[in-house]
Protein backbone atom coordinates (compact mmCIF):
# COMPACT_ATOMS: atom_id res chain seq x y z
CA UNK A 1 0.00 0.00 0.00
CA UNK A 2 2.86 2.32 0.87
CA UNK A 3 4.03 1.62 -2.44
CA UNK A 4 1.18 2.63 -3.86
CA UNK A 5 0.19 5.76 -2.77
CA UNK A 6 3.85 6.91 -3.34
CA UNK A 7 5.70 9.39 -0.68
CA UNK A 8 5.37 12.99 -2.03
CA UNK A 9 1.38 12.29 -2.35
CA UNK A 10 1.26 10.70 0.96
CA UNK A 11 3.33 13.81 2.08
CA UNK A 12 0.56 16.23 0.69
CA UNK A 13 -2.24 14.01 1.29
CA UNK A 14 -2.39 12.43 4.45
CA UNK A 15 -1.32 15.45 6.57
CA UNK A 16 -4.82 17.28 5.73
CA UNK A 17 -6.95 13.52 5.90
CA UNK A 18 -5.07 14.02 9.39
CA UNK A 19 -6.57 17.65 9.88
CA UNK A 20 -9.92 16.75 9.31
CA UNK A 21 -9.64 12.93 11.70
CA UNK A 22 -8.08 16.06 14.15
CA UNK A 23 -11.19 17.62 14.21
CA UNK A 24 -13.78 14.53 14.58
CA UNK A 25 -10.95 13.23 17.13
CA UNK A 26 -11.18 15.93 19.21
CA UNK A 27 -15.34 15.88 19.39
CA UNK A 28 -15.59 11.70 20.30
CA UNK A 29 -16.69 11.39 23.84
CA UNK A 30 -14.05 9.25 26.14
CA UNK A 31 -15.45 7.17 28.55
CA UNK A 32 -13.06 8.03 31.87
CA UNK A 33 -13.12 4.98 34.54
CA UNK A 34 -13.64 5.47 37.71
CA UNK A 35 -10.16 5.26 39.26
CA UNK A 36 -9.16 3.90 43.07
CA UNK A 37 -6.22 5.19 44.15
CA UNK A 38 -3.57 4.36 46.60
CA UNK A 39 -2.40 1.34 49.29
CA UNK A 40 -5.23 -1.61 48.97
CA UNK A 41 -6.87 0.18 46.03
CA UNK A 42 -7.01 -3.13 44.37
CA UNK A 43 -8.50 -4.85 46.78
CA UNK A 44 -10.84 -2.59 47.10
CA UNK A 45 -11.91 -2.99 43.32
CA UNK A 46 -12.06 -6.75 44.04
CA UNK A 47 -15.20 -6.00 46.70
CA UNK A 48 -16.97 -3.44 44.33
CA UNK A 49 -17.05 -5.84 41.30
CA UNK A 50 -18.26 -8.87 43.66
CA UNK A 51 -21.34 -5.95 44.89
CA UNK A 52 -21.84 -5.76 40.90
CA UNK A 53 -23.74 -8.61 41.21
CA UNK A 54 -21.61 -10.44 37.94
CA UNK A 55 -22.28 -13.95 36.93
CA UNK A 56 -18.66 -15.35 36.41
CA UNK A 57 -15.74 -13.12 36.34
CA UNK A 58 -12.60 -13.75 33.72
CA UNK A 59 -9.09 -12.49 35.28
CA UNK A 60 -6.94 -12.21 33.21
CA UNK A 61 -3.23 -11.82 33.94
CA UNK A 62 0.54 -13.09 33.27
CA UNK A 63 2.16 -16.20 34.54
CA UNK A 64 4.62 -14.00 36.14
CA UNK A 65 2.20 -12.57 38.42
CA UNK A 66 0.16 -15.81 38.90
CA UNK A 67 3.80 -17.24 40.28
CA UNK A 68 4.41 -14.17 42.30
CA UNK A 69 1.40 -14.55 44.29
CA UNK A 70 0.46 -10.88 43.21
CA UNK A 71 -3.23 -11.36 42.53
CA UNK A 72 -4.01 -13.66 45.43
CA UNK A 73 -5.12 -11.33 47.29
CA UNK A 74 -7.33 -9.40 45.09
CA UNK A 75 -8.89 -13.01 43.70
CA UNK A 76 -9.53 -13.77 47.76
CA UNK A 77 -11.26 -10.18 48.36
CA UNK A 78 -13.62 -11.31 45.16
CA UNK A 79 -14.34 -15.19 46.69
CA UNK A 80 -14.75 -13.25 50.02
CA UNK A 81 -17.35 -11.01 48.43
CA UNK A 82 -19.50 -14.57 46.47
CA UNK A 83 -18.39 -13.29 43.37
CA UNK A 84 -17.33 -16.63 40.44
CA UNK A 85 -14.40 -15.96 38.80
CA UNK A 86 -11.99 -17.84 35.90
CA UNK A 87 -8.21 -17.67 36.04
CA UNK A 88 -6.64 -17.28 32.69
CA UNK A 89 -2.76 -16.84 33.49
CA UNK A 90 -1.40 -17.37 30.00
CA UNK A 91 -0.69 -14.10 28.64
CA UNK A 92 2.76 -13.62 26.79
CA UNK A 93 4.49 -9.96 26.36
CA UNK A 94 3.11 -7.89 23.91
CA UNK A 95 -0.32 -10.09 23.90
CA UNK A 96 0.52 -12.48 20.54
CA UNK A 97 -2.59 -13.35 18.29
CA UNK A 98 -2.66 -16.85 19.45
CA UNK A 99 -2.57 -16.73 23.05
CA UNK A 100 -4.68 -14.09 22.42
CA UNK A 101 -7.15 -16.54 20.54
CA UNK A 102 -7.10 -19.03 23.40
CA UNK A 103 -7.88 -16.62 25.97
CA UNK A 104 -11.22 -16.31 23.82
CA UNK A 105 -11.59 -19.60 23.66
CA UNK A 106 -11.56 -19.72 27.45
CA UNK A 107 -13.37 -16.68 28.11
CA UNK A 108 -16.55 -17.93 26.00
CA UNK A 109 -16.03 -21.63 27.49
CA UNK A 110 -15.95 -20.17 31.13
CA UNK A 111 -19.56 -18.07 30.25
CA UNK A 112 -17.89 -15.04 31.72
CA UNK A 113 -19.67 -11.51 31.62
CA UNK A 114 -16.88 -9.75 32.71
CA UNK A 115 -13.35 -9.17 32.16
CA UNK A 116 -10.54 -8.07 34.86
CA UNK A 117 -7.03 -7.35 33.47
CA UNK A 118 -4.61 -8.06 36.66
CA UNK A 119 -1.23 -6.74 35.43
CA UNK A 120 1.36 -4.31 32.79
CA UNK A 121 -0.09 -3.08 29.28
CA UNK A 122 0.07 -6.73 27.40
CA UNK A 123 -2.25 -7.82 30.22
CA UNK A 124 -4.47 -5.11 30.08
CA UNK A 125 -4.26 -4.95 26.04
CA UNK A 126 -4.78 -9.26 25.60
CA UNK A 127 -7.62 -8.29 27.82
CA UNK A 128 -9.91 -5.57 25.85
CA UNK A 129 -9.04 -7.87 22.64
CA UNK A 130 -10.20 -10.67 24.34
CA UNK A 131 -13.53 -9.29 25.52
CA UNK A 132 -13.99 -7.55 21.79
CA UNK A 133 -13.12 -9.94 20.41
CA UNK A 134 -15.67 -12.54 22.28
CA UNK A 135 -18.37 -10.52 22.06
CA UNK A 136 -18.14 -9.99 18.19
CA UNK A 137 -17.15 -13.43 17.44
CA UNK A 138 -14.56 -11.81 15.41
CA UNK A 139 -10.77 -12.81 14.28
CA UNK A 140 -8.98 -10.52 16.21
CA UNK A 141 -7.11 -9.61 13.10
CA UNK A 142 -10.53 -8.40 11.79
CA UNK A 143 -10.66 -5.35 14.54
CA UNK A 144 -7.24 -3.82 13.52
CA UNK A 145 -7.59 -0.14 13.35
CA UNK A 146 -10.27 2.14 14.15
CA UNK A 147 -13.95 1.64 15.49
CA UNK A 148 -13.88 -2.10 13.76
CA UNK A 149 -16.36 -3.65 15.33
CA UNK A 150 -20.33 -3.80 16.03
CA UNK A 151 -20.49 -4.58 19.54
CA UNK A 152 -18.89 -3.86 22.60
CA UNK A 153 -16.88 -5.69 25.09
CA UNK A 154 -18.06 -7.16 29.06
CA UNK A 155 -17.84 -4.34 31.23
CA UNK A 156 -13.41 -4.65 31.98
CA UNK A 157 -11.61 -3.75 35.17
CA UNK A 158 -8.27 -2.78 34.74
CA UNK A 159 -5.52 -3.06 37.62
CA UNK A 160 -2.46 -2.11 36.29
CA UNK A 161 0.69 -3.72 37.85
CA UNK A 162 3.56 -1.46 35.97
CA UNK A 163 3.48 2.66 36.00
CA UNK A 164 3.65 2.94 31.94
CA UNK A 165 1.48 2.25 29.38
CA UNK A 166 -1.74 4.13 30.40
CA UNK A 167 -4.13 1.26 28.98
CA UNK A 168 -6.54 1.79 32.14
CA UNK A 169 -7.54 4.56 30.74
CA UNK A 170 -7.22 4.25 26.77
CA UNK A 171 -9.02 3.62 23.77
CA UNK A 172 -6.63 1.47 22.74
CA UNK A 173 -4.96 -2.16 22.32
CA UNK A 174 -1.48 -2.96 21.15
CA UNK A 175 -1.13 -7.18 20.23
CA UNK A 176 1.60 -8.67 18.32
CA UNK A 177 1.36 -11.00 15.15
CA UNK A 178 4.56 -12.99 15.98
CA UNK A 179 4.30 -14.45 12.57
CA UNK A 180 4.68 -10.93 10.40
CA UNK A 181 7.18 -9.40 13.45
CA UNK A 182 4.24 -6.98 13.60
CA UNK A 183 2.91 -5.42 16.27
CA UNK A 184 -0.66 -4.13 15.56
CA UNK A 185 -3.28 -1.40 17.17
CA UNK A 186 -6.92 -1.88 17.73
CA UNK A 187 -8.86 1.15 18.64
CA UNK A 188 -12.75 1.94 19.89
CA UNK A 189 -14.00 3.86 22.56
CA UNK A 190 -15.93 0.69 23.84
CA UNK A 191 -12.75 -1.15 25.29
CA UNK A 192 -11.83 2.15 28.06
CA UNK A 193 -12.28 0.63 31.13
CA UNK A 194 -15.49 1.13 33.85
CA UNK A 195 -12.81 0.91 36.51
CA UNK A 196 -9.51 0.86 37.02
CA UNK A 197 -7.29 0.50 41.01
CA UNK A 198 -3.99 1.91 40.92
CA UNK A 199 -2.85 0.19 43.82
CA UNK A 200 1.31 1.16 44.67
CA UNK A 201 1.56 -2.04 46.95
CA UNK A 202 1.65 -4.07 43.38
CA UNK A 203 4.11 -2.17 41.98
CA UNK A 204 6.86 -2.40 44.74
CA UNK A 205 8.25 -5.48 43.44
CA UNK A 206 8.93 -4.46 40.25
CA UNK A 207 12.36 -5.02 38.35
CA UNK A 208 14.24 -1.57 38.33
CA UNK A 209 14.63 -2.29 34.41
CA UNK A 210 11.29 -3.04 34.49
CA UNK A 211 10.09 0.15 36.01
CA UNK A 212 12.82 2.54 34.05
CA UNK A 213 11.42 1.27 30.66
CA UNK A 214 8.00 1.70 31.59
CA UNK A 215 8.35 5.14 32.82
CA UNK A 216 9.72 6.54 30.31
CA UNK A 217 7.25 4.83 28.07
CA UNK A 218 4.67 7.13 30.17
CA UNK A 219 6.97 10.27 29.47
CA UNK A 220 7.01 9.64 25.99
CA UNK A 221 3.21 9.48 25.70
CA UNK A 222 3.14 12.75 27.97
CA UNK A 223 5.68 14.40 25.15
CA UNK A 224 4.17 13.51 22.53
CA UNK A 225 0.59 14.11 23.18
CA UNK A 226 1.90 17.98 24.17
CA UNK A 227 3.21 18.05 20.74
CA UNK A 228 0.44 16.53 18.94
CA UNK A 229 -1.72 18.48 16.52
CA UNK A 230 -4.50 17.11 18.08
CA UNK A 231 -3.90 18.28 21.62
CA UNK A 232 -6.49 19.93 23.81
CA UNK A 233 -6.30 22.35 26.36
CA UNK A 234 -7.14 19.15 28.68
CA UNK A 235 -4.71 16.94 26.83
CA UNK A 236 -1.91 19.84 27.43
CA UNK A 237 -2.99 19.92 31.06
CA UNK A 238 -2.86 16.34 31.89
CA UNK A 239 0.33 15.92 29.73
CA UNK A 240 2.03 18.95 31.86
CA UNK A 241 1.41 17.26 34.85
CA UNK A 242 2.30 13.97 34.20
CA UNK A 243 5.56 15.21 32.77
CA UNK A 244 6.30 17.24 36.26
CA UNK A 245 5.25 13.68 38.11
CA UNK A 246 7.62 11.52 35.99
CA UNK A 247 11.04 13.89 36.72
CA UNK A 248 9.93 14.22 40.07
CA UNK A 249 9.35 10.69 40.93
CA UNK A 250 11.24 8.20 38.05
CA UNK A 251 14.40 8.54 39.37
CA UNK A 252 13.56 7.58 43.19
CA UNK A 253 11.50 4.73 42.29
CA UNK A 254 14.69 3.44 39.80
CA UNK A 255 16.69 3.68 43.75
CA UNK A 256 14.04 2.45 46.36
CA UNK A 257 10.92 0.44 44.41
CA UNK A 258 9.32 0.40 47.78
CA UNK A 259 8.55 4.06 48.08
CA UNK A 260 4.52 3.33 48.06
CA UNK A 261 4.27 7.53 47.60
CA UNK A 262 6.46 7.73 44.75
CA UNK A 263 5.13 4.44 43.17
CA UNK A 264 1.89 6.00 43.60
CA UNK A 265 2.57 8.97 41.82
CA UNK A 266 4.09 7.45 38.99
CA UNK A 267 0.74 5.42 38.71
CA UNK A 268 -1.18 8.59 38.42
CA UNK A 269 1.29 10.04 35.69
CA UNK A 270 1.15 6.96 34.02
CA UNK A 271 -2.61 7.10 34.17
CA UNK A 272 -2.35 11.31 32.89
CA UNK A 273 -0.30 10.51 30.21
CA UNK A 274 -2.88 8.04 28.96
CA UNK A 275 -5.48 10.50 28.92
CA UNK A 276 -3.75 12.89 27.23
CA UNK A 277 -2.07 10.65 24.62
CA UNK A 278 -5.69 9.32 23.89
CA UNK A 279 -6.80 12.30 22.92
CA UNK A 280 -3.87 13.67 20.95
CA UNK A 281 -2.59 10.39 19.82
CA UNK A 282 1.25 9.71 19.91
CA UNK A 283 3.80 10.34 17.35
CA UNK A 284 7.02 9.41 15.77
CA UNK A 285 8.54 7.93 18.67
CA UNK A 286 5.55 5.12 18.58
CA UNK A 287 6.07 4.38 15.23
CA UNK A 288 9.52 3.38 15.21
CA UNK A 289 8.71 1.54 18.55
CA UNK A 290 6.48 -0.25 17.24
CA UNK A 291 8.33 -1.37 14.32
CA UNK A 292 11.55 -2.39 17.05
CA UNK A 293 8.95 -4.35 19.62
CA UNK A 294 7.67 -6.09 16.02
CA UNK A 295 10.91 -7.40 15.23
CA UNK A 296 13.21 -7.77 18.00
CA UNK A 297 10.34 -8.01 20.86
CA UNK A 298 12.32 -4.79 22.64
CA UNK A 299 10.22 -4.09 25.60
CA UNK A 300 7.65 -1.29 24.19
CA UNK A 301 8.97 1.29 27.05
CA UNK A 302 12.61 0.84 26.54
CA UNK A 303 12.40 0.99 22.87
CA UNK A 304 10.49 4.45 23.01
CA UNK A 305 13.49 5.64 25.81
CA UNK A 306 15.88 5.12 23.15
CA UNK A 307 14.32 6.55 20.20
CA UNK A 308 12.93 9.34 22.19
CA UNK A 309 15.70 11.15 22.36
CA UNK A 310 16.14 11.89 18.39
CA UNK A 311 12.77 12.34 17.63
CA UNK A 312 12.81 15.41 19.71
CA UNK A 313 16.10 16.46 18.34
CA UNK A 314 14.57 15.82 14.80
CA UNK A 315 11.63 18.08 15.84
CA UNK A 316 13.39 20.75 18.09
CA UNK A 317 13.06 23.51 15.51
CA UNK A 318 9.36 22.80 14.55
CA UNK A 319 8.22 22.53 18.20
CA UNK A 320 10.63 25.17 20.14
CA UNK A 321 8.01 26.68 21.92
CA UNK A 322 6.18 23.20 23.16
CA UNK A 323 9.11 22.02 24.52
CA UNK A 324 10.76 25.20 25.56
CA UNK A 325 7.15 25.04 27.84
CA UNK A 326 7.98 21.36 29.16
CA UNK A 327 11.38 23.11 30.45
CA UNK A 328 9.46 25.37 32.58
CA UNK A 329 7.40 22.77 33.75
CA UNK A 330 10.39 20.85 34.93
CA UNK A 331 11.97 24.03 36.81
CA UNK A 332 14.69 24.85 33.78
CA UNK A 333 15.34 28.12 33.04
CA UNK A 334 14.13 31.51 33.31
CA UNK A 335 11.06 33.28 31.73
CA UNK A 336 13.33 35.41 29.40
CA UNK A 337 15.29 32.19 28.40
CA UNK A 338 15.07 31.55 24.39
CA UNK A 339 13.03 29.19 23.53
CA UNK A 340 14.90 27.13 21.12
CA UNK A 341 18.00 27.22 23.98
CA UNK A 342 14.99 26.00 26.34
CA UNK A 343 14.10 23.52 24.14
CA UNK A 344 17.34 21.95 23.85
CA UNK A 345 17.60 22.08 27.87
CA UNK A 346 14.43 19.75 27.76
CA UNK A 347 15.84 17.48 25.44
CA UNK A 348 19.28 17.07 26.87
CA UNK A 349 16.83 16.58 30.61
CA UNK A 350 15.38 13.40 28.92
CA UNK A 351 18.75 12.35 28.02
CA UNK A 352 20.02 12.85 31.33
CA UNK A 353 17.48 10.75 32.67
CA UNK A 354 17.27 7.69 30.75
CA UNK A 355 21.46 7.58 31.60
CA UNK A 356 20.58 7.70 35.08
CA UNK A 357 17.91 5.12 35.35
CA UNK A 358 20.14 3.25 33.12
CA UNK A 359 18.77 3.21 29.52
CA UNK A 360 21.20 2.12 27.10
CA UNK A 361 21.80 4.65 24.19
CA UNK A 362 22.07 1.85 21.35
CA UNK A 363 19.95 -1.51 20.50
CA UNK A 364 22.10 -4.51 20.37
CA UNK A 365 19.30 -6.12 18.14
CA UNK A 366 19.46 -3.56 15.36
CA UNK A 367 20.74 -4.73 12.22
CA UNK A 368 21.51 -2.22 9.47
CA UNK A 369 19.94 -4.39 6.63
CA UNK A 370 16.98 -4.36 8.38
CA UNK A 371 17.02 -0.77 8.64
CA UNK A 372 15.06 0.05 5.22
CA UNK A 373 12.28 -1.68 6.05
CA UNK A 374 11.68 -0.75 9.71
CA UNK A 375 12.16 2.98 8.12
CA UNK A 376 9.50 2.34 5.31
CA UNK A 377 6.39 0.35 7.76
CA UNK A 378 7.31 3.54 10.61
CA UNK A 379 6.68 5.85 8.27
CA UNK A 380 3.17 4.25 6.94
CA UNK A 381 2.38 3.76 10.67
CA UNK A 382 2.99 7.80 11.58
CA UNK A 383 1.74 8.93 7.90
CA UNK A 384 -1.80 7.39 8.52
CA UNK A 385 -1.79 7.75 12.13
CA UNK A 386 0.14 10.43 13.85
CA UNK A 387 -0.31 14.13 14.16
CA UNK A 388 3.24 14.81 14.30
CA UNK A 389 4.72 17.95 14.47
CA UNK A 390 7.26 17.36 11.78
CA UNK A 391 6.71 15.01 8.87
CA UNK A 392 9.63 11.83 9.30
CA UNK A 393 10.34 10.21 5.45
CA UNK A 394 11.98 7.51 5.14
CA UNK A 395 15.30 8.95 4.81
CA UNK A 396 14.93 10.90 7.90
CA UNK A 397 14.23 7.58 9.94
CA UNK A 398 16.54 5.28 8.39
CA UNK A 399 18.99 8.53 9.77
CA UNK A 400 17.27 8.13 13.36
CA UNK A 401 17.82 4.23 13.39
CA UNK A 402 21.48 4.03 12.18
CA UNK A 403 21.96 6.17 15.57
CA UNK A 404 20.64 3.29 17.32
CA UNK A 405 23.01 0.73 15.63
CA UNK A 406 25.46 -0.91 18.31
CA UNK A 407 28.89 0.27 18.42
CA UNK A 408 31.30 -2.16 16.83
CA UNK A 409 33.25 -3.44 20.09
CA UNK A 410 37.23 -4.27 19.23
CA UNK A 411 37.07 -6.54 21.83
CA UNK A 412 35.68 -10.26 21.29
CA UNK A 413 32.13 -10.56 22.27
CA UNK A 414 31.66 -11.58 26.17
CA UNK A 415 30.66 -15.36 26.49
CA UNK A 416 28.08 -14.04 29.23
CA UNK A 417 25.04 -11.81 29.03
CA UNK A 418 25.49 -8.31 29.94
CA UNK A 419 24.26 -7.20 33.73
CA UNK A 420 21.60 -4.59 31.70
CA UNK A 421 20.50 -7.82 29.82
CA UNK A 422 20.06 -10.02 33.09
CA UNK A 423 18.33 -7.27 35.45
CA UNK A 424 15.51 -7.33 32.06
CA UNK A 425 16.00 -3.87 30.35
CA UNK A 426 17.50 -5.75 27.51
CA UNK A 427 16.38 -9.31 28.63
CA UNK A 428 14.33 -9.84 25.30
CA UNK A 429 16.75 -7.60 23.12
CA UNK A 430 19.70 -9.63 23.83
CA UNK A 431 21.70 -6.18 23.88
CA UNK A 432 24.86 -4.53 25.40
CA UNK A 433 24.28 -1.64 27.18
CA UNK A 434 26.85 0.90 26.48
CA UNK A 435 29.17 1.09 29.27
CA UNK A 436 27.83 4.72 30.41
CA UNK A 437 24.07 2.48 31.09
CA UNK A 438 26.16 -0.10 32.33
CA UNK A 439 27.58 1.77 35.05
CA UNK A 440 24.10 3.18 36.16
CA UNK A 441 23.21 -0.24 35.96
CA UNK A 442 25.04 -1.41 38.50
CA UNK A 443 23.62 0.05 41.04
CA UNK A 444 20.68 -2.45 40.94
N1 LIG B 1 -3.12 0.08 25.19
C1 LIG B 1 -2.33 1.13 25.24
O1 LIG B 1 -2.81 2.25 25.27
C2 LIG B 1 -0.85 0.91 25.27
C3 LIG B 1 0.01 2.00 25.44
C4 LIG B 1 1.38 1.75 25.48
C5 LIG B 1 1.87 0.46 25.36
N2 LIG B 1 1.00 -0.57 25.17
C6 LIG B 1 1.47 -1.97 25.03
O2 LIG B 1 1.65 -2.52 26.33
C7 LIG B 1 2.64 -3.56 26.25
C8 LIG B 1 3.72 -3.34 27.28
O3 LIG B 1 3.19 -3.29 28.58
P1 LIG B 1 4.16 -3.04 29.83
O4 LIG B 1 5.23 -2.10 29.44
O5 LIG B 1 3.31 -2.71 30.99
O6 LIG B 1 4.89 -4.45 30.02
P2 LIG B 1 4.33 -5.95 30.21
O7 LIG B 1 2.90 -5.95 30.56
O8 LIG B 1 4.76 -6.71 29.01
O9 LIG B 1 5.17 -6.41 31.50
C9 LIG B 1 6.59 -6.44 31.46
C10 LIG B 1 7.12 -7.49 32.42
O10 LIG B 1 6.94 -7.05 33.75
C11 LIG B 1 6.33 -8.07 34.54
N3 LIG B 1 5.54 -7.40 35.55
C12 LIG B 1 4.45 -6.61 35.36
N4 LIG B 1 4.05 -6.09 36.53
C13 LIG B 1 4.88 -6.58 37.48
C14 LIG B 1 4.96 -6.39 38.90
N5 LIG B 1 4.14 -5.57 39.55
N6 LIG B 1 5.94 -7.04 39.58
C15 LIG B 1 6.82 -7.82 38.91
N7 LIG B 1 6.80 -8.03 37.57
C16 LIG B 1 5.84 -7.41 36.86
C17 LIG B 1 5.49 -8.86 33.56
O11 LIG B 1 5.26 -10.17 34.03
C18 LIG B 1 6.40 -8.83 32.32
O12 LIG B 1 7.34 -9.86 32.40
C19 LIG B 1 3.22 -3.49 24.85
O13 LIG B 1 2.66 -4.48 24.03
C20 LIG B 1 2.82 -2.11 24.37
O14 LIG B 1 2.76 -2.01 22.97
C21 LIG B 1 -0.34 -0.37 25.14
FE1 LIG C 1 3.54 3.57 24.61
Amino acid sequence: MAHLIGDKARALVLPLAKQAAGLVTRAIPIPRPTLLVGPGASRRLAEAIAGFGHRRVFVVVDPILAQLGLVDPFIAALEAGGCRHERFDEVAPDAPIPMVERGIEAFRAARCDAIVAFGGGSVMDAAKVIGLAAANRRDPRTLVGYFRAFSGPAPIYAVPTTAGTGSEVTVAAVISDPEAGRKLVIADTRIVPQMAALDPELMAGLPRAVTAATGMDALTHAIEAYISGWRTDESDRLAKTAVRAIFTNLQVVCRDGSDLVARERMALAATWAGMAFTRANVGNVHAIAHQLGGRYHTPHGLANAIVLPHVLHFCAAATAPRLAALARVIGLGKARDAEPALANRFIAEVEALARAIGIPERLDALRASDIPALAEAACWEADTNYPVPRRMDEADCAAILRKLLPEVSAKPPSSGRTKAARSGAGARNGRTAPARARRAQAGD
